[in-house]
């Protein structure tokens, strides 16, 4: 393994490493950028630390393994998805550690960073997979694993010093030893090298059709629509089951109010952030300040680490000159903030739940607007954000309809907190924003755990109301058109929930003729439509037998939707209708359906 340089982390940009310097390979796998501020970290300390030239190397590029055969140290950094498994983009790399396949790892020292979140089942599960693989390929334990929960950077921040210390202590060859080259770009072009278009370099399709799909009449009713993007010649494949994974930008206005509170100008420069993705190939290392707000930071969920920097900077400014009280209470050049609300400041820094508490219902510019920072640079502000995520929408097209046509259908976001109306970025920019012809930033996030059966004999029955009916649409479009005359098709039932018929019942029409020509069996549930509300899984419970007698035959279950209450409700009707055709007992149902679940017959895709 060579050096690469693949990474653009400002710090690190140096123009490749001196003969006598030692590498260090620093893996990661991640979802939502934790890992790879991890890594990052690791490696600036790494680099303030001796004669080590980090190797920054994301899991997501090498889907068919990595050559470990000159590695000396290799220090991970891997999150944990949903239920139990690895960051999507590194689920293949770490499928092919975990095989063992990365051979015999005896002259390699490894330390393993396992994030997670204590509230799933499977905690900081991968990390420990890819800790046990190491292991059992003959690897030794540089200093032991450690499993963090959530965004815990005293944690995190431990086992960095502890790592640091560890490979200060071993003697390591230098390149030269190793007989590696030491320019910035070689080894660029060996291995399996970058996938085409992926999260971290997302396609830029076109807007083709924006279509509202609601009769809005409700004061409380969303606007959902449909929207079909270009995917052109970018070679981009997908699979019913798959979502699309779309970068959103932050509002304008919203973006502008934010520069005007941290005193700054829209045109400041500010340095390019390492996660940043550029149309085409412009490498840039400054942009201004409103581009960098609108596309690359997340203006909304603040970090601890912006309240502790307001609070220090406040600190100051009550005691200039190391400690001696002005005596006019805490000023900064945006003006005075009352010893109160200083004191309420800093009690929400006292603990973790007291820091949720404040930060929780807050956006940047609210923490911005309490602490009144007018002395801060926008460059120490924005380390201090998080990352602009990109976000999911199942899709609701089939390849087999236009494999470069992908369509979406996304329902707006809207909420109120601290009696302001707070707005989905990505929803509303679908919905409010985007007109047809314009660029988004696109890529598709594989879900190899939603898939239609391989046998198109097989029933299927989908559960889909709101918007959880996107996938279904796509998993019916592709039975019907792959449908040769004369094979044949297994039932399709769908149960599908909405308001009112004529509000919000989402491809209706579709649904009723595919229902009149006898190609699926379709329940809905229109909640609204009685005084009794009626939902999916009640439709569900009505038409138990038909539900048992396709499971009997071997037939798929699949779910989409809100996971907080409705993916809940029908499961427990689903175990009900179960245990009334077994034994009559809870146990036996959970059996049966960890037995669905186990072999892939029982399939979620649910969302908060
Ligand atoms: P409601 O808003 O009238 O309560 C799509 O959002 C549909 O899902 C709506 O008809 C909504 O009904 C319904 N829904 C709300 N909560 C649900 C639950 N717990 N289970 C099933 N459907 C639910």
């Amino acid at each position: 393994v060579e050096p690469r340089n693949t990474e653009r982390l400002a710090e690190l940009q140096t123009p490749g490493p001196a003969p006598d310097m030692k590498p260090v390979t620093i893996l990661y796998g991640t979802e939502y950028g934790f890992s790879k501020e991890i890594a990052e970290k690791l490696c600036r300390q790494l680099q303030a630390a001796g004669n080590f030239w980090p190797v920054l190397e994301d899991m997501a590029n090498y889907p068919q393994g990595y050559d470990f055969s000159k590695t000396q140290v290799a220090l991970v950094a891997c999150s944990t998805q949903g239920d139990g498994v690895p960051p999507t983009e590194a689920r293949d790399f770490c499928e092919w550690l975990f095989a063992g396949k990365a051979g015999i790892l005896g002259h390699i020292k490894f330390a393993v960073c396992a994030l997670g979140d204590k509230s799933y089942t499977h905690f900081c599960r991968c990390g420990k997979l890819l800790d046990a693989a190491f292991e059992a390929a003959g690897a030794q334990r540089l200093i032991g694993r450690v499993d963090v929960n959530k965004e815990d950077w005293p944690v995190v921040d431990h086992w960095l010093a502890a790592v640091v210390e560890a490979v200060k202590d071993l003697s390591l060859q230098s390149f030269a030893d190793l007989g590696l080259g030491t320019s910035p770009s070689a080894g660029a072009e060996k291995g399996p090298g970058p996938k085409k278009w992926s999260r971290s370099r997302p396609f830029s399709g076109t807007v083709l059709a924006l279509d509202g799909l609601c009769v809005l009449k409700d004061a409380d009713d969303k606007n959902t629509v449909r929207m079909e993007v270009d995917l052109g010649n970018s070679g981009i494949t997908y699979l019913p089951g798959d979502a699309l994974g779309l970068y959103p930008s932050n509002e304008m206005k919203a973006v502008e109010e934010l520069i005007q509170v941290m005193g700054a100008a829209p045109s400041d420069q500010v340095p390019v952030p390492s996660w940043h993705y550029e149309d085409g190939d412009v490498a840039r290392s400054n942009m201004t300040l409103a581009e960098a707000l609108a596309k690359c930071y997340d203006i909304r969920s603040p970090k601890p680490e912006l309240l502790k920097l307001l609070v220090s900077a406040l600190d100051t400014a009550e005691h200039p000159g190391n400690g001696h009280g002005n005596g006019v209470g805490n000023y900064t050049t945006n003006g005075v903030i009352s010893a109160a609300r200083h004191q309420q400041l800093r009690c929400a820094l006292s603990d973790a739940a007291a820091m949720d508490q404040y930060l929780a219902p807050r956006h940047v510019i609210d923490i911005l607007e309490d602490a009144a920072p007018g002395k801060l640079s926008a460059t120490q502000v924005l380390l201090c954000l998080r990352q602009l995520q990109p976000r999911l929408y199942s899709i609701s097209s089939s390849p087999l309809e236009d494999p470069r046509r992908v369509q979406v259908t996304v329902a707006e976001v809207k909420y109120k907190s601290l009696d302001r109306t707070r707005i989905g970025v990505c929803s509303t920019m679908i919905s409010e924003r985007l007109q047809v012809g314009a660029r988004v930033p696109v890529y598709v996030h594989k879900n190899p755990d939603f898939r239609l059966p391989s046998s198109a004999s097989t029933p299927i029955i989908m559960v889909g109301p709101g918007t959880g009916l996107a996938p279904f649409r796509s998993f019916i479009m592709q039975r019907l058109i792959e449908h040769q005359p004369g094979e044949p098709l297994g039932r399709m039932l769908l149960y599908f929930g909405c308001r009112r018929r004529d509000q919000d019942y989402l491809y209706g029409k579709i649904l009723e003729e595919w229902a009149a020509d006898n190609k699926i069996t379709l329940f809905t549930a229109f909640s609204r439509e009685q005084k009794q509300k009626v939902y999916v899984q009640d439709r569900l419970a009505e038409s138990a037998e038909l539900v048992w007698e396709l499971l009997q035959q071997g037939g798929h279950f699949y779910v989409c939707g809100d996971a907080g209450s409705m993916a809940g409700a029908v499961e427990q009707t689903l175990l009900r209708l179960i245990s009334e055709r077994l034994d009559g007992s809870r146990a036996a149902a959970e059996a049966y359906l960890q037995a669905l679940s186990d072999s892939g017959r029982y399939q979620r895709d649910v969302w908060y």
